[in-house]
């Protein structure tokens, strides 16, 4: 028998049709519904670009308006999930904790089976409202602070921020932000999106979708990422010992984390605008350190294997200068990524197929169980 050709990690297959955003590696360019996402970082607000990935189109004004009067209305975090986050242990990695939360909102929502359209994007819209103050919470808790009620007088990006350190933050802050989580919003058909989309095709409902999303994105070759990035400066130090570190690193073989993509071999779309986002923080903050290290991990790996840095690789450091902990790095994705993940559970359910791969036996032969 000819042996089927197996696709392992599924590279370079395409399975499915997507309206949502387009990755070109050729011109390294990434269009959510048809607009360059650097220019919906540079003119949009996050709240539009989420509604432009929901819905096809930006919203009016009157739209955009209703919009933000909902998400506002939403924020606030329920006694139940509150009181979840709570009896985790201060040890539960801030992912497990979001995943646990995502499964409780969900279970508190009388309608959470309908897939009604409708509903569904009311259920995107809820889980948009709430991840941040659950992050935010999350970060504080582990601290020893208390919960900051959210303020409607703020967008999406300056509660977030508020939420997080109980005080409001410079303009300049919140744009660098406002930029990440528009260029964590949606990239087509990355791990935790296909997972999404598997668990939609079986007709499950859109927190289960995103309880495994975010299961799928934690881990460091996707979402995880971006936390290891912060651990890799950590452990590096200062700009002079980068190209040292790296040696020691590739020649164990190690992953460098915050480079490499599996679609963009010559270059991330995102790259630029975040890194320009993270340069407005370094010299923010005042930490001409950080872009030198930043620099010259990246000039080494260049010089040494020719692999450049994807989206984590600025945003680690951009997060960690504002004052996020390192392991809410990834929380944030997730509150970037739902929007994505939701309009791709949508989608998925507009014209849906069981998403169900086969696999090639290679294990022992029929056999006889032992007497
Ligand atoms: N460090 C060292 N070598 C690398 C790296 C890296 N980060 N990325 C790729 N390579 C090498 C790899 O070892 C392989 O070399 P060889 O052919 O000699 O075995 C070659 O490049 C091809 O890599 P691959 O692993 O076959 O490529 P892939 O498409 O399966 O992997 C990746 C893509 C993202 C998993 C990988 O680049 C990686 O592990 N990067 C580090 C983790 C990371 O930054 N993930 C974030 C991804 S993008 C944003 C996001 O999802 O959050």
């Amino acid at each position: 028998d000819a042996k089927p050709e197996i696709y392992k990690g599924l590279a370079g297959v395409p399975v499915d049709y997507t309206a949502i955003s387009k990755v070109n590696p050729e011109t390294n360019s990434l269009l959510y519904r048809g607009y360059p996402v650097q220019e919906l970082a540079a003119l949009c607000s996050y709240e539009e670009v989420a509604w432009l990935l929901w819905y096809g189109e930006l919203p009016t004004r009157e739209q955009l308006d209703e919009f933000t009067a909902l998400e506002r209305a939403s924020r606030a975090i329920a006694p139940n999930v509150l009181r979840a986050i709570d009896d985790l242990p201060l040890s539960t990695h801030p992912m497990d904790v979001c995943r646990t939360a995502v499964s409780i909102i969900g279970a508190n929502d009388p309608d959470a089976e309908d897939n009604a359209q409708e509903q569904n994007l009311r259920k995107s819209k809820h889980l948009f409202a709430q991840l941040p103050a659950i992050v935010a919470y999350d970060q504080r808790r582990r601290h020893g602070l208390g919960l900051v009620e959210p303020r409607d007088d703020l967008d999406y990006s300056e509660n977030f921020l508020w939420m997080t350190f109980g005080e409001e933050s410079e303009p300049v802050v919140v744009d660098a932000f406002r930029t990440s989580l528009v260029l964590y919003a949606e990239h087509s058909f990355n791990a935790s999106t296909f997972t999404a989309r598997v668990i939609a095709s079986t007709l499950s409902d859109v927190y289960s979708a995103v309880t495994g999303a975010i299961g799928a994105l934690k881990g460091p070759l996707h979402g995880g990422a971006n936390e290891a990035v912060m651990h890799t400066f950590d452990e590096i130090g200062s700009a002079d010992r980068a190209a040292a570190w790296l040696d020691e690193a590739l020649a164990r073989k190690a992953k460098i984390m915050g480079f490499g993509h599996r679609v963009y071999k010559n270059g991330d779309s995102r790259v630029p605008t975040m890194r320009t986002a993270l340069e407005s923080m370094v010299e923010h903050y005042d930490r001409p350190d950080m872009l030198e290290l930043y620099d010259a991990l990246e000039t080494a790996m260049g010089e040494r294997k020719n692999i450049k840095p994807n989206l984590d690789y600025p945003a680690g450091p951009t997060y960690h200068l504002m004052g996020f902990d390192t392991e809410t790095f990834t929380p944030i994705f997730v509150a970037a990524r739902v929007v994505g993940w939701t309009a791709h559970v949508m989608e998925q359910l507009a014209s849906n197929a069981l998403i169900r791969p086969l696999s090639v036996y290679n294990g022992v032969d029929q056999r006889e169980l032992p007497a």
